[in-house]
């Protein structure tokens, strides 16, 4: 049977397809891939404050992954907001992605991924309940001239069905695939399915972060994966499309491969940039200040590029007076700005910011 762009593909086959995956080539890019990876993860360990990286990553990844939705919102406005719940619409909306990230997160601590932790993913990022399409109509179009590129399959009972069939192929390890492969062929296979009437992209970005911490590739969302997708979102959409149109996975899992290759290698050297800054201004820190001897102190600082007067009394125990003085003392030595958020001051670790914000 011919597939149709504008034809609801409910003969969309399950997983895993008839061919062989792993030719060489996919193999030696899953090797590169998996090599980036844990050289990542061990530099990641390597940060005398790794809390960092569990901090920004995930507005990092909010940011960019909504970027792909045109929701724009810039990191420094996500940093700022992101314990104060305010800024505009699009900031709001992309601090949902952070919050649904967690939400998966701590879903996967307790049972394994499955079709209900997609749910709970959609419905965290539109801040109401989500549920599995039951109407029909949904179609992806091309953003400029309108052009069906893609009919999801249509019916309610018909999605669950092939959500089951995801979840299985989630979870079967005897078949000997590559778990980053596993997780390019899932990815494919949820858009495909495209449960949802919206946020379906940025619910299977997230679910890409858990596979791999579900596959034990990853042990914190520290991988920074939308940037790399955002940075060639036309090959996103032009191979997703080639899989359904001409079977070409081996196009779409080298594309995959790649993606966590790169977005390895740039979370890695943004570490080494982060490690940099933080030794340099615990340096200057504890010149300023008695404060910047305080570890509990410079712990805060480098937790967030954003820091408040009320974190640093509850996590160091001390007096307001104390906390003010010592932020104070940053701001004179150049290190913090401090910026009025509503009716509140923050203190900007600048230099930490850009290393976070800034595209490498
Ligand atoms: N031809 C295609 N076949 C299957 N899925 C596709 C195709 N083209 C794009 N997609 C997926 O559909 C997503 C868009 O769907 P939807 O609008 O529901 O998600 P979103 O999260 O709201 O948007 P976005 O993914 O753009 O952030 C794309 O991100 C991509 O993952
Ligand atoms: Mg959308």
């Amino acid at each position: 049977m011919t597939w149709r762009p504008d034809v609801p593909y409910n003969d969309l086959p399950a997983l895993p397809p008839a061919m062989e995956l792993e030719p060489k080539v996919v193999l030696k890019a899953a090797i590169e891939a998996r090599t980036a990876l844990a050289t990542m993860a061990q530099a990641a360990k390597m940060l005398p404050n790794p809390g960092i990286l569990i901090n920004a990553v995930p507005i990092l990844e909010a940011q960019a992954s909504s970027e792909i939705e045109n929701i724009v919102t810039t990191a420094d406005e996500l940093f700022k907001h992101v314990h104060t719940g305010g800024g505009d619409h699009a900031t709001k909306e992309a601090l949902r992605y952070r919050t649904a990230l967690f939400s998966g997160l701590t879903s996967l601590s307790e049972r394994p991924l499955t079709a209900q932790t997609a749910i709970q993913i959609c419905s965290s990022l539109h801040g109401r309940e989500m549920r599995v399409r039951a109407l029909p109509g949904t179609r992806i179009a091309n953003p400029t001239t309108g052009e069906i590129i893609y009919a999801p399959p249509e019916g309610h009972d018909l999605i669950v069905d092939k959500l089951s069939d995801w979840e299985r192929f989630i979870h079967a390890g005897d078949d000997g695939l590559d778990p980053l492969v596993r997780m390019a062929l899932a990815h494919y296979q949820f858009e495909a399915i495209h449960p949802f009437h919206d946020g379906n992209g940025r619910t299977g970005r997230v679910l890409n972060i858990l596979m791999l911490i579900e596959s034990g590739l990853l042990n914190d969302p520290i991988l920074y994966l939308s940037r790399s997708i955002i940075g060639r979102k036309n090959d996103y959409y032009r191979l997703l499309r080639a899989v359904t149109a001409e079977g070409a996975w081996i196009d779409w899992i080298l594309y995959i491969l790649d993606v966590v290759r790169e977005s390895s290698e740039s979370t890695t050297r943004k570490i080494a940039a982060i490690r940099d800054c933080q030794r340099d201004i615990a340096e200057r820190a504890r010149a300023a200040t008695t404060g910047g001897r305080d570890a509990r102190f410079l712990d805060v600082l480098f937790e967030q590029p954003y820091c408040r007067i009320v974190t640093v009394v509850e996590r160091c125990d001390v007096s307001r007076q104390t906390a003010s003085n010592w932020l104070h003392a940053l701001v004179a030595a150049g290190l913090l700005h401090d910026v009025k958020v509503g009716r509140e001051v923050l203190f900007v670790n600048h230099e930490l910011l850009h290393v976070l914000t800034r595209a490498d």
